[in-house]
């Protein structure tokens, strides 16, 4: 069974300290979270999952971190400043604004209203003043999309590395969108962060690539734990392309409010390379290169005999941090009934994305002899680089098992008067999932644990 309903993600995430509505003590702001100390956990353990199966499991793949303030000519010439926006209407009565594709019979839909304005481009992209003078004139955009910087930096990345085609190169980090309507808890927000591929490969060769990566990431999003009858591949239509986008694959999730985009894999071409060359007839590159006065740059690379330049075709897998966060405790979050109207809530997430992977809990609370040895055992088990390890003192362990389950620690430690008594020294080991139990020698949890979680 998964989550019914997003209510029940939401209250979990704030009584367990994944996620909170940012200037919360403040009211909060729209469209706008943070992550607390269960949460980043979790979206770093995800993070660097993408990053190992992008970079360190292959060797055609090169990082990037690039900054988040852009020059606006970067998003001039992507095409963002004059296409990135939705068209709006306003109700004149009760001044809500609305995306104008989402107003039904000419009416408001707060209101009711027909009294709107004609639709109206709204730019989604954040701008901010650069430097001391707010003049109008030198401002630049918080990036809308990570992608723009693995394109200018383009040349940098292949002259540092030697690379040859095909290639890509992968980035996460922050994009920021002023969304309309911001909604659905960290599904649509201002601020999010993405995980972008983008892949070089010669043209001609971009559809075979488009099919591959399509594959790829269905795969990925299964190791994550996601399954196979809630994803599915939507193919966007001809009129619905972003303006840089030849053809795409959606992959959408079933997400507690609807079947909805986890993942673009857009095959770009050459449009944004191309648009960020200068103009074709200074550096006669024989590609779809665009009339850009402005640039310093030629994107383009030789080809195998170093004799034509070639402006590559690109295909990009990008990914929402966020919406995979959401995805993952979606699919991981169960309430099993125990009997007698007993509810056990459990997040059954993958071990490598779990917070915190294992709990140390004394049979007693503030025992002297037991709290020692649940302090020993913890200062071995955080130098094994498992990840986050937890020692509970609650002094009862039912609840202890309880708070666990909800957050998703595979395994729970249990220190009893056995452990103290006998030799040689014993623990409990509870798997979260099972709820098996069984003793495990206390000399033996170190390759044991390393064995199960590296
Ligand atoms: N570089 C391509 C690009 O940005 P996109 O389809 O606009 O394409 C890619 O965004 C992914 O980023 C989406 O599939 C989604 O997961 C995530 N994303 C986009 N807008 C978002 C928002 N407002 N809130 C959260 N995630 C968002």
């Amino acid at each position: 069974m998964v989550a019914k309903t997003m209510d029940q993600l939401v209250s979990l995430c704030k009584r367990r300290g994944f996620i909170f509505q940012n200037s919360d003590v403040y009211g909060g702001l729209q469209g706008v979270y943070d992550y607390g100390p269960l949460g980043v956990e979790l979206k770093n353990n995800l993070k660097a999952a993408w990053w190992r199966a992008m970079v360190y499991e292959r060797d055609d793949i090169e990082g990037l971190d690039a900054a988040i303030l852009t020059n606006r000519k970067v998003l001039k010439y992507s095409g963002h400043e004059d296409t990135f926006s939705d068209p709006m209407t306003d109700c004149k009565k009760c001044k809500q604004r609305f995306r104008a594709d989402h107003i039904k019979d000419g009416k408001c839909p707060n209101c009711g209203s027909t009294d709107l304005t004609e639709p109206r481009p709204f730019n989604l992209m954040f701008k901010t003043a650069v430097g001391p003078i707010d003049d109008g004139e030198t401002f630049g955009y918080l990036r809308p999309e990570t992608a723009q910087a693995i394109f200018t930096q383009f040349r940098n990345v292949v002259d540092s590395t030697s690379r040859k085609l095909p290639f890509g190169i992968a980035q996460i980090g922050k994009s920021f969108r002023n969304e309309i309507t911001p909604r659905n808890f960290i599904f649509r927000v201002r601020e999010f962060e993405q995980m972008e591929l983008e892949y070089f490969v010669k043209p001609g060769e971009d559809e075979e690539w488009h099919e591959y990566w399509k594959d790829e990431r269905v795969k990925w999003w299964y190791e994550q734990g996601l399954s196979s009858d809630r994803l599915t591949i939507y193919t966007t239509p001809k009129e619905d392309l972003a303006h840089y986008s030849k053809a795409t694959y959606d992959i959408e999730y079933q997400f507690p409010h609807g079947m909805e985009e986890l993942e673009g894999i857009a095959n770009r071409t050459d449009y944004d390379l191309g648009n960020h060359t200068k103009a074709q007839d200074e550096f006669n590159i024989t590609a779809h290169v665009h009339e850009n006065k402005e640039s310093t740059q030629k994107l383009a690379i030789l080809d195998d005999d170093n004799k034509t330049w070639i402006v590559p075709y690109v295909v990009e897998p990008s990914a929402g941090l966020d919406r995979g966060v959401l995805a993952v405790l979606t699919e991981a979050y169960e309430e099993e009934d125990l009997g007698d109207g007993n509810i056990r809530t459990v997040l059954k997430l993958k071990k490598h994305l779990a917070p915190i992977k294992v709990a140390i809990i004394p049979l007693k609370k503030n025992h002297d002899g037991i709290m020692d040895k649940c302090n020993e055992i913890k200062q071995k088990l955080l130098k094994l680089g498992i990840g986050r390890v937890a020692l509970e003192n609650t002094g009862n362990i039912g609840k202890a098992y309880r708070r666990h389950d909800e957050v998703g620690t595979p395994l729970c430690i249990t220190v009893d008067f056995e452990t103290l008594e006998q030799s040689p020294e014993s623990v409990t080991i509870r798997d979260r999932d099972t709820l098996a139990q069984k003793r495990i020698n206390t000399a033996d949890l170190p390759s044991f644990l390393r064995e199960y979680f590296l």
